[in-house]
């Protein structure tokens, strides 16, 4: 082969990787595994386990250590189970955490203060919150006076529209949902009989453009009208396996958009175990290749399927700023539950959402299993940690506890998309609701047309997204201004779109997003 050969196939390796995006380590050892990742209007993340583990790989800083007589593994316990992670420098702060946070769950409130709820034995009803900080602050957990009515591990919240308020939804034989803060004093939990099923558990919840919720668990799925306690609809059951805890699946809801007034919420609901893997013990059975997308706002909704290129459980689905939806983690056969996953699912896959394609992308060389996160970064990255299939931290077998954290750039980031991703230059701190507003922004070469989308910042955690949501926003044509452009946007019409709260707002050139800026969407 000649030179001409050799720089033609360099060419088309390289051509091969810019397609398929960039798997990068950030940090050997983030000190923790984490089990429930949060990414702050800070640009912080915050990286949370369970207490009751025994030691991690940091310990509390200043000799400190926490005596809980409850704490069933190390009642002197020296060691964080939570960290503050800061993208870039790439370091790790031990944070202070007190009652078991193992299977909670959690969602930021409009103030940018993530409130979080529940877990196992003695964390079952407790209520923890930490508001956000830099890189060089030190915030920490509090954890409140406040309990939940019932005990939940395994449960779902959803912040209400008042960005104040959250439902709690379901849990381990909790088959109810309650609010925080309570609406009244004393006020207890509401009871639903779906989610005392199998298959249930992280049941997926989203707040619908009515302000209902939507509620997946197991199969099945409603509309519950959380004011007045009734459920409005019962949708088709989804064809194929069941989708919660242990069964593994996962999902998203889909971007909404100005063009159709924000009116129409469609979910998408992907992989999972086998029917019956859990009960069986089947940890070979092959997971699910099938998705199913819903209308939950439609006439007559019912599922339409279709299939991805590569089967998964566990997989983590995420609102990328391109408007697509991206399928990451995960494994190809077993079920949830320690060590009952086999063969880690190695490759991301894409998800156009108005096309309905799949694209693979490329691989990594770590497994992300049970107990593994997916959350997207304001410059457009996937901050990827977690996966600790065992009890402990373990160092050894098939699935060793996993420390290290990784980035994956999609190709939208490569290289030679430099000269047409845009850069924000100025933007509101904050916004009202239908406020028409001007983003400014330099961009090396105009190629196309311009969006600004909106994306708020979940609590992840077993291959769920809590609260996660996308908005596409009206976006004029862009106009020269000074050595750059300037857009004029109009803000979401109101509170069940998008409740208060934080956002990444990326503009957006022919699909590569810029570095997202945090505005704070006010009532
Ligand atoms: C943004 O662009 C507009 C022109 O559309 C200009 O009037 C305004 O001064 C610019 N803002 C900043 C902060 O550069």
């Amino acid at each position: 082969m000649g030179l001409l050969g050799v720089f033609v196939v360099f060419l088309h390796c390289l051509h091969l990787v810019a397609g398929q995006g960039t798997w990068t380590v950030l940090n050997n050892n983030a000190g923790i595994s984490s089990m429930h990742t949060m990414v702050t209007h800070y640009d912080t993340a915050i990286f949370l386990d369970r207490t009751n583990i025994g030691p991690s790989q940091i310990k509390l800083p200043n000799g400190r250590c926490r005596q809980n007589p409850r704490e069933r593994i190390s009642k002197t316990d020296c060691y964080a189970h939570s960290v503050m992670f800061t993208p870039g420098p790439n370091t790790v702060r031990p944070l202070y955490i007190f009652t078991d946070t193992w299977c909670s769950s959690g969602h930021f409130i409009a103030n940018g203060q993530m409130v979080q709820t529940g877990g196992d034995f003695e964390g079952n009803r407790k209520i923890r919150t930490l508001s956000p900080c830099a890189s060089r602050g030190n915030c920490d957990w509090v954890e409140t006076n406040d309990v939940l009515a019932v005990g939940r591990w395994y449960s779902s919240n959803q912040l209400l529209p008042s960005g104040l308020r959250q439902i709690i939804v379901g849990g381990r034989v909790t088959p109810s949902y309650e609010f925080y803060p309570k609406r009244k004093p004393g006020e207890g939990a509401f009871k639903l009989a779906m989610l005392g099923e199998n298959d249930n558990l992280y049941p997926f919840v989203y707040l619908l453009p009515n302000g209902d919720i939507f509620i997946f668990a197991n199969r099945r799925s409603v509309q519950l009208n959380w004011n007045s306690g009734k459920v409005v609809r019962e949708y088709p059951l989804i064809p194929g396996n069941p989708r919660n805890y242990p069964s593994a699946g996962s999902a998203v809801l889909l971007p909404l958009t100005w063009q159709n007034g924000f009116g129409v919420a469609e979910v998408m609901i992907c992989g999972g175990a086998a029917t019956g893997a859990s009960r069986s013990g089947n940890v070979n059975a092959p997971g699910s290749a099938s998705c199913g997308r819903l209308v939950a706002t439609a006439g007559r909704p019912n599922w339409a399927m279709q299939n991805m290129p590569i089967r998964r459980i566990m997989g983590d689905m995420l609102n990328m700023p391109n408007g697509d939806v991206l399928i990451i983690n995960g494994a190809l056969n077993g079920y949830q539950g320690w060590g009952k996953e086999r063969n880690a699912a190695l490759n991301p896959v894409n998800y156009n959402v108005a096309t309905r394609k799949f694209q693979v992308f490329a691989k990594t060389n770590i497994p992300r299993v049970y107990h593994s996160t997916a959350n997207l970064l304001s410059d457009g990255r996937v901050l990827v940690a977690g996966s600790n299939t065992h009890q402990f931290y373990t160092y050894r077998g098939a699935f060793p506890t996993e420390l290290r954290v990784e980035a994956f750039s999609p190709p939208y980031l490569a290289a030679g998309n430099n000269g047409i991703r845009p850069v924000i230059r100025a933007y509101p701190k904050a916004l009202k609701y239908k406020q028409v507003f001007v983003i400014n922004f330099t961009v090396g070469r105009r190629v196309g047309g311009v969006e600004v989308i909106m994306n708020n910042a979940p609590f992840v955690t077993h291959s769920y997204a809590q609260g996660q949501r996308q908005l596409r926003l009206k976006t004029a044509a862009p106009v020269k201004a000074g050595a750059g452009w300037s857009v004029q946007v109009t803000a979401v019409p109101g509170a069940t779109i998008a409740p208060p709260s934080w956002y990444m707002f990326f503009c957006v050139q022919n699909g590569i997003p810029s570095k997202a800026v945090w505005i704070k969407q006010n009532n």
